[in-house]
């Protein structure tokens, strides 16, 4: 007779090995499937090589959701420190970059060894380059159809992440699980994802590729300090990546560059002591040369301070405060790190991941409509999710 497990787990990545290591650890029997060679793959290209594994700071407040109450559970029983404490426990040396965000001291494939080796101890296989087809519910279990044959389970784990990078075999796939279930989806829409400029605007710009700057980047209520860089596509930097999650096609954005500065009032005060000076002169005393440049051609004033007036200087100094930028797009999900939307969490119960309506079927991860800021938040959603699951099945 073909062998049932208690847990059939489709998706090897973050959520999916946490939720099998859990699990197992926990004397269930758990097979893990994945069509790609290799577990792990966006961990192992995560954080330039480093994984950004958690955030220290992180909370429901650093997601985005249609009901932002959902994470709160899963994220208070699974918090950075314990995912800090299995880090500690495989050896692996870790550091605080900026903000809260932790990493690898040498590579995100010890992440995924660790999770390897916790899915080893709780009995787990893992079974690699399987493709799946159709997945159905019988009277007592889930049948899930595999190149390999098909596979049953009394539960079955939807941990196939989002659209992001289909290069990397990112497929969607839990949506139309969940649609075929009759669960309901939210949209979905690339995340962290550099933003795209129309021709005119990127012809202005384009002299300003390759600029970084520290920036606040901002759409309505919501804004971000960090880095911005200009590139020959459009904007890019972690400020720009974290406001996409927020901007909507249509809508425009500001920019304050070098937000601690007040350019008005610098310049006002090197009028005062040197008014030969020329405008750009000033600015590229804080600002890259070639930005200070197009600032000054922009704004038309490409003359000594003492021939313009306070008033000009001070509508240079706001420029510099509020620059508005009507993105033409993103770059789409060949470059999002995320996808924002998912299965809607109003079918999924919040302490254990299993669909309302669906006994015995769990979303996970990146499917979920649950979705991180940049900086950790998106791996311990997943850790987070996953070890719910895990523990309630
Ligand atoms: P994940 O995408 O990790 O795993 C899904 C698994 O399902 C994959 O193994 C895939 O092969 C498999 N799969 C998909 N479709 C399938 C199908 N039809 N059949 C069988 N298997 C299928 N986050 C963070 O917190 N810190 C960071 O440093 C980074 N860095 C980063 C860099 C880049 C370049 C990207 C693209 C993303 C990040 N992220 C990140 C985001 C993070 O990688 C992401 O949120 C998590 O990996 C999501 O975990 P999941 O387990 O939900 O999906």
């Amino acid at each position: 007779m073909a062998r049932i497990f208690d847990v059939a787990v489709i998706g090897a990545g973050a959520a999916g090995m946490m939720c099998a290591l859990t699990a197992g650890q926990r004397d269930r029997s758990v097979v893990v499937l994945d069509h790609a060679k290799a577990p792990g793959e966006k961990i192992r290209i995560s954080g330039g090589g480093r994984c950004n594994f958690t955030n220290i700071h992180a909370g429901p407040k650093n997601f985005l959701s249609a009901n932002p109450h959902f994470a709160k559970s899963a994220l208070a029983r699974f918090t950075p420190s314990d995912f800090i404490a299995m880090v500690e426990k495989h050896g692996i040396a870790w550091h605080e970059k900026t903000l809260g965000q932790l990493f690898c001291d040498d590579s995100a494939k010890d992440i995924i060894r660790m999770l390897l080796d916790e899915m080893r101890a709780g009995g787990v296989e893992l079974r690699l380059g399987t493709e799946i087809g159709a997945v159905e519910k019988g009277a007592d279990n889930f049948r899930i159809a595999t190149n390999d044959g098909v596979v049953e389970a009394r539960a079955v784990v939807m941990a196939t992440g989002g659209k992001s990078i289909p290069k990397m075999g990112a497929t969607g796939f839990a949506y139309r699980i969940a649609e075929e279930f009759g669960l309901a989806m939210t949209e979905t829409r690339p995340g962290l994802v550099p933003l795209t400029l129309e021709p005119n605007l990127l012809a202005e710009l384009s002299p300003l590729s390759g600029i970084a700057v520290e920036a606040e980047a901002r759409h309505g209520k919501t804004a971000f300090r960090e880095a911005l860089l200009f590139t020959h596509r459009g904007l890019s930097g972690p400020a720009i990546l974290q406001i996409s999650s927020y901007w909507r096609e249509g809508d425009e954005i500001t920019l304050s560059l070098e937000p601690d500065l007040d350019f008005s009032a610098l310049l006002k005060a090197a009028k005062k002591e040197n008014g030969r000076q020329a405008v750009q002169t000033v600015l590229a005393q804080h600002l890259p040369k070639r930005l200070a440049q197009y600032v000054t051609e922009r704004q038309g004033v490409e003359r000594p301070l003492a021939d313009l007036s306070d008033k000009v200087l001070d509508a240079v100094g706001s420029f510099l405060k509020r620059w508005p930028i009507k993105p033409a797009g993103s770059e789409g999900y060949r470059t999002a790190e995320v996808t924002l939307g998912g299965v809607d969490t109003a079918g999924v119960d919040s302490r254990t991941m299993m669909a309302k309506s669906v006994p015995g079927l769990y979303f996970i991860g990146e499917c979920v409509d649950v979705t991180g800021w940049l900086g950790g938040y998106n791996f311990q959603w997943a850790w987070a999710s996953g070890r719910a699951a895990g523990e309630n099945m």
